[in-house]
């Protein structure tokens, strides 16, 4: 067998960890061979791909952040017009089946060629941890202790300076790396998007931090997070060329917000791209070296239209259908625990 795979959307830790176990297992397991497309659906369009061998090159890659085969964004519209331009393409290169590693945009357009005759299987990645078919997706434990070393290093300056600082980290649906780099970090308080916030409660519960002598404090802001109705001024974000949201730094208006209310000092800072950047976790490799595994075997038992996924201690196979239906979104009663901890 031939098959191809491709990784697409914002990068993540445990790429190319997914890329090894694939190779790995179609090599050694199938005498299958393996092509990498470059970039993302744009190196599928455009023909671009790499042979895959399992050699010395391969087995080093576990620990590399970020893809070897490079990623990007494809305007969905863009991507629907080029679907006799991959199906040629695969058909020209003699690939039998695409393995598709990306978030939830990349797993809509892996079903889409699946329904439109592309035997695919999907592999669900993203730092934010919001593909609801799986209990974890790979990247999100290595932001979560790039977020929490941050926040260990902010408390012993903010205390030494009296100070609020802010830290804002990604999470642009869902506050999922917030809640938990939040807990793991001993935040004083944490704002995620499913949760509008009123920054009147942040500033009483530091205000009440200083009132009792700890005269400091660190509040976690997922990027988008929205204050509630009525309560303060934030100005609207834009949408990009995808139809994305774009930010207009959370972490900094609540800082102004907080300032101006209680005239502490406030500093924000904003982890950005460092949390999807480095080396990932053991926890990620070992998800993600799993996921590559499954998805390669997957492929030779033509369970295809399917995705892996995590439940549990086990890795199954789910439709691709269900990992794209919606996000996983932080539940109520998992804010409220993280909510007696603040202050
Ligand atoms: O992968 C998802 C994500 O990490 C979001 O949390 C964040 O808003 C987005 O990627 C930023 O990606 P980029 O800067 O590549 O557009």
């Amino acid at each position: 067998m031939r098959l191809a795979t491709l990784t697409s959307g914002g990068d993540c830790p445990g790429l190319n960890a997914v890329i090894r176990g694939i190779v790995r297992t179609a090599s050694s397991q199938y005498g299958s061979t393996v092509v990498g497309y470059l970039d993302g659906w744009v190196g599928l369009i455009e023909d671009r791909r790499i042979d895959l061998y399992d050699d010395a090159f391969i087995d080093s890659i576990l620990l590399r952040g970020g893809t070897i085969l490079g990623t990007g964004r494809l305007h969905p519209d863009k991507f629907k017009a080029g679907l006799d331009t991959i199906k040629r393409n695969l058909d020209d290169a003699g690939i039998d089946a695409l393995i598709a590693i990306g978030g939830e945009g990349t797993l809509k357009g892996a079903k889409w060629l699946s329904d439109n005759g592309i035997p695919v299987v999907g592999v669900p990645k993203t730092i934010d941890n919001d593909v609801a078919a799986t209990d974890y997706t790979f990247g999100f434990d290595t932001a979560v202790s790039v977020a929490t070393d941050a926040i260990d290093r902010l408390h012993t300056t903010a205390e030494s300076h009296n100070r609020i600082l802010i830290v804002e980290v990604m999470g642009r649906h869902v506050g999922w790396i917030a809640l938990h780099a939040g807990m793991a970090g001993g935040a004083h308080y944490t704002v995620i998007p499913e949760e509008p916030f009123d920054v009147a409660d942040i500033c009483k519960a530091m205000e009440r931090r200083f009132q009792m002598g700890e005269k400091y404090g660190i509040v976690v802001v997922a990027e988008g997070a929205v204050p509630k109705e009525g309560t303060m001024d934030a100005g609207l974000g834009e949408e990009d060329e995808f139809g994305h949201k774009t930010f207009n730094g959370m972490g900094q208006i609540i800082a102004d917000e907080i300032k101006s209310r209680l005239g502490y000092d406030v500093r924000t800072t904003v982890l950005g791209h460092i949390q999807r950047g480095g080396t990932p976790t053991a926890y990620d490799r070992v998800l993600a070296t799993r996921y590559g595994v499954n998805a390669a075997r997957a492929v030779h038992e033509g369970k295809f239209d399917t995705c892996v996924a995590l439940h549990g201690e086990n890795i199954e196979l789910v439709p691709l259908e269900s990992a794209v239906a919606h996000l996983k979104q932080v539940p109520e009663g998992r804010y409220r625990t993280a909510r007696t901890m603040f202050g």
